[in-house]
């Protein structure tokens, strides 16, 4: 039997990535970012998802100095804020970033949304960090296929991953395809909806068919289809059991039945408005 430890995901640029990992929005408080990351460690994990967002980097960075593992041991992700785009300002944010991890480097850096007003100086930067050693590979979030057609117009490298909203409710199929076809692999962010789909019937059967919970077959319908995830619990056994998948399969006519519950369902900002408005949050 496999466990989350055996699965990697090989990026176009070679490098190799966990295909599940922790979320951490919202851990904030020292002791719970630094008991989160333990557990998960404990339990296998190997890559964990921040955001300069998210304000959580100097706990995240203090929790991994207090874990103690070889730097090659782990994988961390972390993303420039809209407010931190443009040339310059990107490469400081993220050398405060590196600063608050108590890092020489990040796994994965994350454009966290497109906008127009600094759009293609950003990746500029992005590209000149992974030349400078500031990060191992480079990539977007919440882009749609159009950010990634307009942003290889003028790049030199392409994202390796996009990291986009995807749960049943937006299975997000064609954005797959095109990363399917253009060498970028999709990752899911908010991948169980925030519990959302809990109560689902068509979920709840498919789990009781499998003794698992509505939690382990989305997390394994998104496995199956080559997505990687970064599912969040600050609560030791939801982050063992959100890693208890590897020892079942859905059919083929379970997949299907979990993409059509797809209702276009986005909880987050639609990426067209952040792009147009250069901001996730207007005032
Ligand atoms: N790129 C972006 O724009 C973006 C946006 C949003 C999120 N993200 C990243 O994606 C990560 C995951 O997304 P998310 O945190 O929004 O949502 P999520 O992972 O879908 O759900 C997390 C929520 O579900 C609960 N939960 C976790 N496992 C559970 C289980 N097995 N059964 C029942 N409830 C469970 C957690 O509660 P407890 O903690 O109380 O267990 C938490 O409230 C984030 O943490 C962040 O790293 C990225």
């Amino acid at each position: 039997m496999t466990t989350i430890q055996d699965h990697w995901l090989t990026l176009a640029d070679g490098n190799k990535m966990p295909q599940e990992g922790l979320g951490t929005y919202k851990l904030t408080d020292q002791a719970a970012m630094t008991q989160a990351l333990q557990g998960a460690y404990e339990t296998g994990y190997r890559l964990i998802d921040t955001a300069q967002l998210y304000e959580n980097e100097t706990v995240l960075g203090n929790a991994i100095k207090s874990l103690g593992a070889p730097r090659d041991q782990y994988f961390i992700t972390t993303k420039v804020a809209e407010k931190n785009q443009g040339y310059q300002t990107a490469i400081d944010s993220v050398k405060e970033s590196l600063k608050k991890l108590q890092l020489d480097y990040v796994d994965l850096l994350l454009v966290h949304w497109p906008i127009q007003s600094h759009f293609f100086e950003t990746w500029r930067a992005f590209e000149d960090m992974k030349k400078q050693g500031l990060t191992k590979s480079i990539g977007v979030s919440n882009f749609g296929i159009a950010h990634l057609e307009l942003l290889t117009t003028q790049a030199n490298e392409r994202p390796v991953v996009n990291q986009v909203e995807r749960h049943p409710g937006l299975n997000q199929l064609a954005l797959l395809n095109y990363h399917r076809n253009h060498g970028i692999i999709t990752q899911a962010w908010s991948p169980l909806a925030r519990g959302k789909y809990q109560d689902t019937p068509v979920l709840k059967a498919i789990a009781e068919h499998h003794h698992k919970s509505v939690a382990q077959v989305i997390l394994r319908w998104h496995l199956q289809d080559g997505v990687a995830i970064i599912p969040k619990s600050s609560h030791l056994e939801r982050i063992q059991a959100n890693a208890d998948l590897y020892d079942f399969e859905l059919s083929n006519a379970e997949m299907n039945q979990i993409n059509q519950l797809n209702r276009f369902a986005r909880t987050g900002r639609e990426p067209e408005l952040v792009f147009e408005n250069n901001e996730q949050y207007q005032r």
